[in-house]
């Protein structure tokens, strides 16, 4: 007798959430075991919130954007549980036994990997399968949602430039990506804008600023701007490192605290990151500047094939895990196949842009100023 199969989906919503949901309910339902949803990611764990995933309930998703489990960004450790914040972990354990689950899936970006491994150290079997547009989670070479949110970014480039063409204006369009750079890279190249900016390369103000200066002089008189909402000028750069290194010198808890909230508040201030870079363009050039935060579009929407492929793939695996009960790992996607990674090599890393990847190379080959 095999128990039930329980699923979660935790952080940002990403497309193809509902294709994974619905390959791992059909094929788990294949081999009969029964597969419990819980709402809006690990507080609808401790709060034993379930749906049952029944083959009528995942009918029809494969193609829906969003998550039917719905998600939030609580972390099982560090729960707001009404004025206080409380770790939770040991309440999820009771609420996984008493559904009498096998594995609990988690589906999610870095932090998901993370909260997932806290579980397991509670003594939960876990698997996770990640996902999120940002495509930085360590260890899979893509993460699903990527690809759609790829697709609607470099459409955005290609609908700013008969606009800014028009005006004879620099168009700035900040994409997401908090720490890592693959979107705004991925669709710069792709829509071609003419400087691509991302966390992982620092930007020299006066290196964009005669970029564009010399696209003007050749006789283009706008420019396409695409940056990482996490990309960061020099100067900016530098007074993170300085506010990281408060943080490790900080001597007492107060001024750690102090330390973190100032980290924390630069590091939030990416929309005015953004800005600055717009009016100290236009300040610098001359040229008429707008600037275009293309949000939260990013993430909406009917996944691409490409995820919904991706989506099917991982959550095909991840039963096959199941029946080999081969449990605390994150199924990676690798080439075509998968791959069955030890979470404990997971957590704590990110992927980011790799200065010698292949597309900053091409970037730089076909003429696109990466701002260094
Ligand atoms: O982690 C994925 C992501 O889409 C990031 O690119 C973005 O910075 C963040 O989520 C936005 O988070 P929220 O939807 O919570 O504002």
């Amino acid at each position: 007798m095999t128990g039930s199969i329980g699923i979660l989906t935790a952080g940002g919503d990403s497309p193809g959430l509902n294709a994974a949901i619905r390959a791992i309910s059909r094929s788990a339902a294949a081999d009969g075991r029964q597969v419990i949803g819980f709402r809006d990611g690990f507080r609808g764990l401790m709060e034993n919130r379930t749906v049952r995933l029944s083959s009528d309930v995942v009918s029809g998703i494969l193609t829906a954007g969003g998550t039917l489990l719905g998600t939030s960004r609580d972390k099982p450790h560090k729960m707001p549980v009404g004025s206080r914040t409380l770790d939770m972990r040991e309440k999820m354990a009771e609420v996984y036994e008493a559904n009498h689950l096998d594995v609990l899936i988690c589906l999610g970006g870095g932090g998901t990997q993370k909260n997932a491994f806290g579980l397991m150290e509670q003594g939960l079997n876990v698997i996770t399968v990640p996902k999120t547009i940002d495509n930085d989670v360590y260890g899979t070479d893509v993460t699903f949602g990527f690809d759609t949110a790829l697709g609607i970014a470099t459409e955005a480039v290609d609908r700013l430039h008969s606009t800014a063409h028009s005006h004879h204006r620099i168009i700035v369009l900040e994409v997401m990506g908090h720490n890592t750079g693959w979107l705004a890279l991925g669709a710069g190249i792709a829509g071609g804008a003419d400087v691509i900016l991302m966390p992982e390369i620092p930007y020299d103000f006066d290196v964009v600023a005669q970029a564009v200066l010399r696209r003007s002089q050749a006789g283009k008189n706008f420019s396409i701007v695409a940056v990482a909402e996490g990309a960061v000028s020099r100067e900016g750069s530098q007074e993170l490192a300085e506010a990281r290194s408060r943080i490790a010198a900080a001597d007492s808890k107060q001024e750690r605290k102090e330390a973190k909230a100032e980290l924390a508040e630069r590091q939030s201030d990416q929309v005015g990151n953004t800005l600055r870079l717009t009016r100290g363009l236009e300040e610098r050039t001359g040229l008429e500047s707008r600037l275009t935060i293309l949000g939260h579009v990013q993430r909406g929407g009917t996944p691409s094939a490409g995820d919904r492929l991706l989506a099917t793939r991982l959550g095909t695996a991840c039963v096959e895990l199941v029946r080999e009960q081969t449990y605390g790992v994150m199924v990676a996607s690798r080439g075509d196949g998968v791959e069955a990674v030890p979470l404990e090599e997971v957590i704590g890393k990110r992927k980011v842009v790799p200065g010698d990847h292949p597309w900053v190379a091409s970037a730089r080959s076909v003429g696109v100023c990466l701002g260094d």
